[in-house]
């Protein structure tokens, strides 16, 4: 089991790079499926969860492997096998993402139905909708969603929700299929224009990316390439959130502030000072930021995945915020972690009213997932006294590269405690803590 001793501090200076989009990688990985021959990608970050998409991409016979630092190498032949790997796909959802790259260059996928998690049920119904519009037929058998077409036709969909994963398998399976494809009310996160760059590099022809109409033109292969994912916004915005949290002064370098823009908008609102550059954003603060609103949205509005982090650096505000969470139907769980270090928040359905505090204190938390846990990471840094955050699915490494190393950079000071704690013999520096 692993857990973090996280030491309370007076503020975080100094300056962090951030690592290579993983909400980029991910499915630029799964579009690898429809290449044939040698792709090589960099800037891939080293994760939990792309060494489990690895893994996805081994078992459809895919030569797929990652080279330190952040490169990737992956040999594609005609043909994959069908069956995703059922205790890899309901371990990461962003599996489930394969099916329309098989699909196409198949015929037939056989892929697990994604497991619920802690934000949600997260069905994928627009998903299927959307390769059934394609003219495939789909099936549930014991857990698995199959899919098969002879060949795809090119169609009108729309998309009842713009929803991220949803757009992506749409727009992967469309690049094979015969004629066109429209994509109406498509999620226009930077994500899925980096996707679009990545498969018309290796031949397919997609328009509109990044806005709610994306055109894709079927063709007949697609080819390896060479390609750079583009940075990550999450972990950009959540070193921005635990900067304005603490205090001090921090710069993240390597990204690109555009992606960024609610973001800084908000934390300007909240009285911080942001200042950007070309490819930097830096953040100063004095540790207590104003109240603010907040509802999160698909992009360009406020990320749902910045929703956690932001909540932390809300509970020492001066004032009350209204956070309202539009886009997952049950993202608050670490809002009663954060209570329990001493935050005033009321849960209204799906608005967290937050009345700040001079100060958080140190308590005993649980981790319940990825951003949830870079939430709980930023309130132990802000807190008084030292936090034990239990992060026993090591959720954060799941999205976060080195961050510990991130972090101590920055002034912080963040252990992995003793592995013997588990067995309940508290380890020699947590004796009488
Ligand atoms: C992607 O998940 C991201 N993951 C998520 O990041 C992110 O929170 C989410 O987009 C929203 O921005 C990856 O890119 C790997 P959605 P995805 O489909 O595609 C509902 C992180 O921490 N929905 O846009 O699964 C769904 O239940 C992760 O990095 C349906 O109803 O998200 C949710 O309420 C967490 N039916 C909403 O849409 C469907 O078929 C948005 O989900 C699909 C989705």
């Amino acid at each position: 089991m692993r857990k973090l001793l996280v030491k309370g501090c007076e503020g975080l200076n100094g300056e962090v790079s951030v690592s290579g989009s993983k909400n980029s990688a991910l499915p630029i990985l799964a579009a690898t499926i429809l290449t044939e021959g040698q792709t090589t990608l960099s800037s891939i970050p080293n994760l939990l969860d792309v060494m489990t998409m690895l893994k996805v991409l081994r078992a459809l016979s895919i030569r797929a492997e990652y080279y330190h630092p952040n490169q990737v190498k992956i040999w594609v032949g005609s043909r994959v096998k069908h069956v995703a790997p059922y205790q890899l796909v309901t371990r990461m959802r962003a599996s489930f993402f394969v099916i329309g790259p098989i699909l196409a260059k198949m015929g037939f996928a056989k892929v697990p139905l994604p497991g619920g998690c802690a934000i949600g049920s997260r069905p994928v119904d627009i998903h299927i909708k959307g390769l059934e519009r394609l003219g495939a037929k789909v099936r549930m058998e014991h857990g698995f969603v199959v899919a098969e077409a002879e060949k795809l036709k090119g169609e009108a969909v729309h998309l009842d929700f713009p929803s991220v994963g949803a757009t992506e398998t749409i727009m992967m399976a469309a690049t094979l299929a015969i004629g066109e494809t429209t994509i109406n009310n498509a999620a226009r996160e930077p994500e899925i224009v980096d996707l679009a760059n990545f498969l018309n590099k290796a031949g397919a022809q997609i328009t509109g990316a990044g806005s709610e109409e994306i055109k894709i033109e079927g063709v007949k292969r697609l080819t390896g390439v060479n390609h750079r994912i583009i940075p990550d916004r999450i972990e950009a915005g959540t070193f921005m959130a635990a900067a304005a949290a603490c205090g001090g002064a921090v710069t993240i370098k390597e990204v690109i502030p555009q992606q960024l823009e609610v973001a800084i908008l908000k934390m300007k609102e909240a009285g911080v000072e942001v200042v950007t550059g070309e490819d930097f954003v830096t953040v100063k603060s004095q540790g207590r930021v104003k109240a603010i609103d907040l509802s999160t949205l698909p992009h360009p509005g406020f990320p749902t995945d910045l929703q956690p982090q932001f909540c932390s650096m809300l509970c020492r505000a001066e004032g009350v915020s209204v956070v309202k969470e539009t886009v997952f139907e049950s993202r608050f769980t670490h809002l009663n972690e954060l209570k329990r270090m001493g935050a005033d928040i009321k849960i209204e359905g799906r608005s967290a009213i937050i009345k700040g505090v001079e100060r958080l204190s140190s308590a005993p938390v649980v981790v319940s997932d990825l951003r949830a846990g870079a939430g709980l990471v930023i309130a132990a840094l802000s807190a008084v006294g030292e936090t034990l955050i239990d992060d026993r699915d090591r959720q954060i490494e799941r999205g976060y590269e080195n961050i510990l190393k991130k972090f101590g950079g920055l002034g912080a000071d963040i252990k992995v405690v003793d592995e013997r704690e588990d067995q309940g013999i508290p380890a020699p520096h947590l004796q009488g803590a």
